[in-house]
């Protein structure tokens, strides 16, 4: 069985929704200091490009986390493999994902991330899968809502391959 990858969003259609994404924050942050929170790996592509279109002071920190495997997984638990660098009191903080598909990950990295007394928190997502959720998230910026697909790009990977791809791409699979 060979893959190969059917673009679902070109790079320029990526680039133009990132700009204005930027655009919107820039405006609704005036004044203020951006804390932006990557969550590893996904976000990475998606923040660099965010960032760059930011035009108040901005500060990065990173985050991994996995969900539990088993029973618990269910319940929408996650580990923290690798956790911020710096505390989040009296910032205003906004998480950046590559894409919500249960919405497990962030209701409970949200909740996590309240109890260190940030000024605010809100969220950025690359990608959105709206009929997956099972867990409600308050997602302040959507670039894309997409169908239910396994998609791969723009730091999105299957199997840790093509994170890079400068576009969003579905896998499919030819019987060879
Ligand atoms: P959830 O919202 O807790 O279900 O999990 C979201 C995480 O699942 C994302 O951060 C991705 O790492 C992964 N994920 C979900 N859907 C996809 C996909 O279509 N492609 C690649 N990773 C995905
Ligand atoms: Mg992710």
């Amino acid at each position: 069985m060979s893959e190969r990858i059917r673009v679902l969003l070109t790079e320029e259609e990526v680039d133009h929704k990132i700009s204005e994404i930027g655009a919107k924050i820039s405006k609704d942050y005036e004044g203020r200091s951006v804390h932006m929170i990557c969550i590893l790996k996904g976000g990475v592509c998606f923040m660099c490009e965010l960032a760059k279109r930011i035009t108040v002071p901005v500060s990065f920190d990173f985050m991994a986390v996995s969900s539990y495997g088993g029973d618990t997984k269910s319940s929408g638990v996650i580990k923290i493999i690798k956790d911020l660098d710096e505390p989040l009191k009296g910032k205003d903080v906004l998480i950046v994902e590559d894409i919500i598909d249960s919405g497990r990950t962030l209701s409970h990295l949200c909740e996590l991330l309240k109890h260190r007394e940030p000024a605010s928190i809100h969220i950025c997502t690359l990608l959105d899968k709206p009929s997956r959720r099972v867990k409600a998230v308050n997602v302040d910026y959507t670039a894309f809502e997409i169908p239910d697909e396994f998609v791969v790009g723009y730091g999105l990977d299957y199997d840790q391959r093509y994170r890079n791809l400068p576009y969003i791409g579905v896998v499919e699979f030819d019987e060879d």
